[in-house]
């Protein structure tokens, strides 16, 4: 029998998302993070990895024909008594569910960003699901060894764009050729560049004697002056309104040249929160503390070695312990379910994990058993956690198996693609399959996949919708009747498309906004929902 986790033990646990538009400089700054974990000794590993070269399936060939990061992954790390897990995300524009997912899953998350370029798209995006989350968000600009756009534009743009106030926890002292060091307004140090050293500051801050003969006339000018402008305008790092998701921290570096990092993860670690409850699908809340296991699978990688088809369902611990071996309720079914093969993803190996904890994230090999969003639980009371969003599709394609011998295949390739979460599934009334995703990488790898693993090669024919609604109907499960579906089709016309999806929800595609208004309008007893749970 296990011991009963302690608040102690659970304070100790970071688990985060880190985002940001390709090339600011995620990779690197988590790279800086596992060394400082001790996690990697080598500098390069994740970049390796970010390079396919540790990628053993074949259809990561994506990956590495397009140098982007398609599966992500979680590594943890120790680091001054705290054991964190790192959520990677893919970075490319072409991201799809598999990246949303991963920050339903996370208590924080961290955003990059290149101090040269300030906020690019992929970056809203994120953010905008970590906003509707609530959760903490922690900004990190990057590159400040190059030259970079003033760090008061910077903070305003952070905050027009994403529309959150921000608030300074550090700031540099020049950039790019005159980059001097960062000043942490946290704890009144300055951290120097060139000399690695740091110096805590007197009563008086950046406005005493210290920094005079130390930094050039400009920068010393203009950390002053952007202070002053600070102290009037800016808002102040305030814990509680950054817990609540409501403020992000700011803080300045170059994750290449490691300065500045150990300060943005120090203060981290002080602010972020620890494992907290999780919500069932009842509106009950699961307690870390629960004394029995439970947690949920957010996400499915599929086929890690191209010889054996398994699956590795990644878990969420959300209370209790995990042992290898432990037999578990799949909530779903009802049915006890043995967790005997588990894994722990680091930066360039895995490695058998034997025990594990709320806060933790875990994989388990799956042979076909789980789905995105089961629960786990161990413990008497029945429960499930609450769904996780699925995020609208915006692409559509019709797809059909090159080769009619290869019905099966391809058949079998779908649903379990489908059942993974990779690909969203509908068919249309004539039973032919359309596809859905929300990036158009999810669809060449459903492709490949295909092609590769279920030696199904499909003819895929593009469909020009980008929004689907479904139908409200009479039925709990949201199936429709006969007539039911008869009156939808004698509203639509070529403008929109009705399909149903893997549960026979009827739904309608439609091109774009004004024809989605449009239909609104004219057939108001039809009422379309924006679904966004499973
Ligand atoms: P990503 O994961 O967000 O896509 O970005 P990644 O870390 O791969 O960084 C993208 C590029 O930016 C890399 O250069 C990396 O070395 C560089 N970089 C990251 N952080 C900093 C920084 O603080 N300062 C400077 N000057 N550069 C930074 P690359 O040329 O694409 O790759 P490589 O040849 O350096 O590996």
């Amino acid at each position: 029998m296990s011991t009963q986790l302690t608040q102690d033990e659970l304070n100790k646990r970071r688990i985060f998302g880190i985002i940001s538009h390709p090339d600011a400089g995620k990779t690197t700054l988590t790279e800086k993070l596992l060394l400082h974990g001790g996690a990697i000794h080598q500098a390069g590993t994740v970049k390796a990895r970010k390079n396919a070269k540790f990628a053993t399936s074949d259809w990561m060939e994506i990956e590495k024909q397009r140098g982007i990061s398609v599966t992500s992954s979680v590594m943890q790390f120790d680091y001054r008594g705290k054991v964190i897990s790192i959520m990677d995300t893919p970075g490319h524009n072409d991201f799809g569910e598999d990246t949303y997912r991963i920050l339903t899953s996370v208590d924080s998350a961290v955003m990059v960003i290149d101090a040269a370029k300030g906020i690019e798209t992929q970056t809203k995006k994120l953010f905008a699901v970590c906003r509707m989350r609530g959760i903490p968000i922690f900004t990190f600009m990057n590159k400040l060894d190059r030259e970079a756009k003033d760090p008061l534009e910077l903070i305003g743009e952070l905050e027009d764009v994403l529309g959150m106030p921000a608030a300074a926890a550090s700031w540099p002292i020049g950039s790019g050729l005159n980059f001097q060091g960062i000043y942490s307004i946290l704890d009144n140090k300055v951290y120097l560049y060139k000399e690695k050293t740091t110096l805590k500051l007197g009563p008086d801050g950046v406005f005493g004697p210290e920094l005079e003969d130390i930094l050039t006339q400009n920068n010393l000018k203009a950390l002053r002056e952007g202070l002053e402008l600070l102290e009037g305008a800016g808002y102040p790092v305030d814990p509680e309104a950054i817990l609540e998701g409501e403020l992000t921290p700011v803080f300045f570096g170059s994750a290449l040249a490691d300065f500045g990092v150990t300060c943005f993860l120090d203060h981290f670690l002080e602010m972020s929160p620890a494992p907290g409850p999780r919500k069932t699908d009842d509106g009950k809340e699961i307690d870390p503390l629960r004394p029995e296991f439970s947690g949920f699978i957010f996400k499915i990688q599929a086929n890690m070695n191209p010889a054996h088809r398994d699956r590795l369902a990644f878990i969420r611990i959300c209370s209790g312990r995990f042992e290898r071996g432990m037999t578990v309720t799949l909530a779903r079914t009802g049915k006890p379910i043995k967790l005997a093969q588990s894994t722990q993803l680091m930066a360039n190996e895995r490695e058998n994990v034997e025990a594990a904890m709320a806060g933790d994230v875990i994989g388990i090999y799956d042979t076909g058993n789980f789905m995105i969003g089961d629960t786990l639980y161990q413990g008497k009371e029945a429960f499930e956690f609450e769904p996780l969003p699925t995020f609208p599709p915006e692409l559509f394609s019709l797809v059909s198996p090159k080769d009619t011998m290869k019905a099966k295949q391809f058949q079998k390739g779908v649903q379990q693609l489908a059942q993974e979460g990779a690909i969203q599934v509908y068919h249309n009334e004539y039973k032919e399959t359309v596809i859905g995703a929300v990036g158009q990488l999810q669809i060449e790898v459903f492709q490949y996949r295909l092609e590769n693993e279920y030696n199904a090669p499909v003819r895929m024919s593009a469909l020009d919708y980008s929004l689907a609604r479904w139908v409200k109907v009479a039925s709990a499960d949201g199936t429709a009747t006969p007539e039911e579906i008869d009156k939808i089709k004698s509203k639509i016309d070529s403008r929109c498309m009705l399909v149903f999806d893997r549960f026979e929800r009827p739904l309608l595609l439609f091109a774009n906004q004004f024809t989605l208004n449009y239909f609104r309008e004219r057939h108001s007893e039809l009422e379309l929902l924006e679904a966004t749970e499973v």
